[in-house]
């Protein structure tokens, strides 16, 4: 093996055509995923004070949001509904008439391109503000999991194209795979939201999905933020009960857990670049502390170096644009 002065990494270095010839990892608009929120009501745009750049939207305004999507070549948007009425039991999560299913339908008509992917979860839709069904203090697991199965075949029959559950329940992933064959939904992926931490990065998304827990947290059913092991038996579990896809998330924090699923399960696997992820490169972008664009992109690359095919990120229509303006 040679050693310096015959072996010299700088030489890749100095001249940038060969640093793009030479380079690992690049970002392509195939793989982004756009999160949208979306209300009751009309010409609704209202910025989430904790994620500059993000809105949440009422049907008519997203639509247009939508057509921009389309037209910047990102792929996918995955929906998250804020319902009309909240009640015990999430009812509206699995109503025909629902937000995100009426939603769906007016993306559909409207962004033919556009894949529909909707998180599949009850926090949205609970008065409490948690995931499932309650018993006094207790999330019930297989009650909850037979509502959120009901949620999956309605996002199905409004046109979901691909059906993402975000509950980390136990044996969510083979009822909704259940419910979705049993309706004539075969061919609908599932992208499970597989290793799901109970993170703290997700204070400004409780504020634009307004699914805030009115007590307790989520630590009975997302992971400890310590644990890798147990996060490949989450993905393996998931795997096993027929997930198509599986995700990480966050991402950033948790490249490693990312870099081991692909490792050892080989799936497409994707990550979630999560709501105070952004807001903490916005913040520091914002005050001039850190240059956001290059942050931006840099905290992307990371993630697919990392091992994910695929992110969701709130950056997806400023990465798009930044692809346009830089790529030859
Ligand atoms: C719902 C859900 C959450 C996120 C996506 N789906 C939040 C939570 O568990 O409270 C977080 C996404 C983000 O922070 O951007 N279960
Ligand atoms: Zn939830």
């Amino acid at each position: 093996m040679a050693t310096y002065p015959t072996k010299r990494l700088r030489r890749l270095r100095y001249n940038p055509l060969v640093r793009d010839m030479v380079r690992e990892t690049e970002l392509s608009k195939n793989d982004f995923i756009y999160p949208l929120f979306v209300v009751p009501g009309k010409k609704i745009k209202n910025p989430v004070k904790s994620m500059p750049g993000v809105f949440q939207f009422s049907i008519d305004y997203l639509v247009e949001e939508c057509k921009e999507v389309e037209a910047l070549g990102i792929p996918a948007v995955i929906l998250f509904g804020i319902p009309e009425h909240k009640d015990e039991h999430g009812s509206e999560a699995y109503s025909a008439n629902g937000i995100v299913q009426q939603a769906i339908r007016a993306i559909k008509s409207e962004a033919k391109n556009l894949l529909v992917i909707t998180d599949v979860c009850l926090c949205e839709y609970t008065s409490h503000g948690h995931c499932g069904i309650l018993n006094g203090e207790e999330i019930l697991n297989d009650e909850s999991v037979s509502v959120l199965a009901k949620e999956a075949v309605s996002h199905a029959e409004a046109g979901a194209d691909i059906i993402a559950p975000s509950d980390m329940m136990d044996g969510r992933i083979a009822a909704i795979r259940k419910a979705l064959d049993y309706k004539g939904f075969s061919k609908i992926p599932i992208l499970s939201y597989a290793a799901k931490f109970a993170s703290g990065y997700y204070g400004p998304f409780r504020e634009a999905a307004e699914s805030t827990p009115t007590f307790g947290d989520r630590r009975s059913h997302q992971m400890d933020v310590a644990n890798a092991n147990e996060a490949l038996r989450e993905v393996e579990t998931d795997i096993e009960e027929g997930a198509d896809i599986v995700m990480v998330k966050p991402a950033g924090p948790y490249l490693d857990i990312i870099r081991q699923v692909k490792d050892k399960f080989g799936m497409p696997t994707c990550a979630y670049q999560v709501s105070g992820e952004y807001a903490m490169i916005k913040a520091a972008g914002q005050n001039g502390w850190i240059d956001e664009e290059r942050v931006m992109i840099e905290s992307l690359i990371a993630i697919k170096r990392a091992g994910a095919d695929m992110f969701l990120t709130y950056f997806a229509k400023d990465a798009a644009k930044w692809i346009d303006k830089n790529r030859k």
